[in-house]
């Protein structure tokens, strides 16, 4: 086993995410002086974070350290023209309200997109809070909404709306651009980000005449990262849009010698797609949580690449399958990212070599 390198630092330790998500809750979080006190708490409207096990109880935040501005001029503008009006913020047990949740990406180029999630539509309402918004930050990029009458809080199915601006951002690294849609998946700390695929494409150690796979590509950013070292990249990843995107980057780019398959990793990784589209060189993988499927696992020690860049944000997943791998894999390198500052999170960048 070699020696694990010190953990790589985030450029950034605050203001460091490109994206967050507040929630309104009629019921915020009082704090111990406020339960003790004497005086009677007339506004229990609150915008920001769930306390962590208490889904129902979400603490107001005035100051915010971990997205830069306009982020919390931003929030801040919502929620005081929120209260002003009276509008109800989201009753997260009763499920009622008008007010659900703000999501906020900005990108190291300035750029930045503001989502508000309705539980049901008001168009004079939601005009009159867009017309303030718009004029209080005319630098803002793109002005979404969505209405959302579930139950839950994800919008990944349901319409996003524009009101203004472009219905996308722009993140940016190397002179490659990486358009993002507001349910694109982005690394969310974009200077590390690039430290970190930095990591996996030294590791990788390409020449320019390899096939490379790419599992788990997300919107395709390290194949599009490495496209121009290798001879071909093959991504795959099972969110059909996330493949779209991955193809728009390739072609907003120039890159040609990519490929996008959109499926689930265990149905689609298979002897017949190497005989298809080639057998791979270098496989890099970076797979959810819950690491990779058995069967993957399999496949990729029948294939044999000679290198496997294992990138996890799940060291305990990442050992099991390391360990599977262990019958024709040495790790020759290891080096942990930190990716988020202020919490224990770490990402693990494995290199392993065939025996
Ligand atoms: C950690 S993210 C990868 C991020 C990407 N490499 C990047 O740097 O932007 C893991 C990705 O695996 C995808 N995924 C999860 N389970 C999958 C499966 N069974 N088959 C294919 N893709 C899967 C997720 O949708 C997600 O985009």
């Amino acid at each position: 086993m070699p020696e694990i390198s010190p953990i790589l630092p985030s450029p950034e330790e605050r203001f460091y995410r490109n994206k967050l998500e507040f929630t309104f809750s009629n019921r915020r979080w009082l704090s111990p002086e406020e339960m003790e006190s004497d005086e009677i708490i007339s506004n229990k409207n609150g915008l920001g974070f769930h306390i962590p096990g208490m889904f129902d109880k979400v603490i107001d935040i005035e100051d915010c350290h971990l997205q830069a501005s306009p982020s919390n001029e931003v929030r801040l503008a919502v929620r005081s023209f929120a209260l002003k009006n009276n509008w109800p913020f989201f009753d997260l047990k009763a499920q009622e309200g008008f007010l659900r949740t703000l999501i906020i990406r900005t990108s190291s180029t300035g750029e930045s997109m503001v989502i508000v999630v309705f539980y049901h539509d008001d168009k004079n309402k939601r005009e009159l809070l867009f017309e303030h918004l718009i004029k209080k930050f005319p630098d803002v990029t793109s002005w979404m909404y969505v209405i959302n009458e579930k139950a839950n809080d994800t919008i990944t199915d349901l319409k996003v709306h524009l009101f203004s601006g472009r219905d996308h951002i722009f993140e940016e690294m190397e002179g490659l651009k990486f358009k993002i849609g507001p349910k694109s998946f982005y690394q969310t700390n974009s200077l590390q980000a690039y430290n970190l695929y930095k990591v996996v494409r030294g590791f990788a150690g390409l020449t320019g005449n390899e096939t490379v796979y790419d599992l788990y590509t997300g919107t395709g950013t390290i194949a599009n990262f490495i496209a121009h070292k290798a001879r071909k990249v093959i991504g795959i990843e099972y969110i059909p849009e996330a493949i779209q995107n991955a193809e728009e980057n390739s072609e907003l780019n120039g890159i040609s010698n990519t490929r996008f398959l959109a499926g689930d990793m265990k149905d689609l990784l298979t002897h017949d797609l190497f005989e298809k589209e080639g057998f791979p060189d270098v496989l890099i993988t970076d797979p959810p949580r819950a690491g990779m499927h058995e069967d993957v696992v399999r496949t990729i020690l029948n294939a044999a690449p000679e290198k496997v860049v294992y990138v996890s944000c799940n060291s305990a997943t990442q050992a099991r399958d390391i360990n599977l791998l262990d019958a024709r894999y040495k790790v020759s390198a290891l080096q942990p990212v930190d990716m988020f500052p202020h919490t224990h999170h770490v990402e693990n960048v494995a290199l392993l070599e065939r025996k």
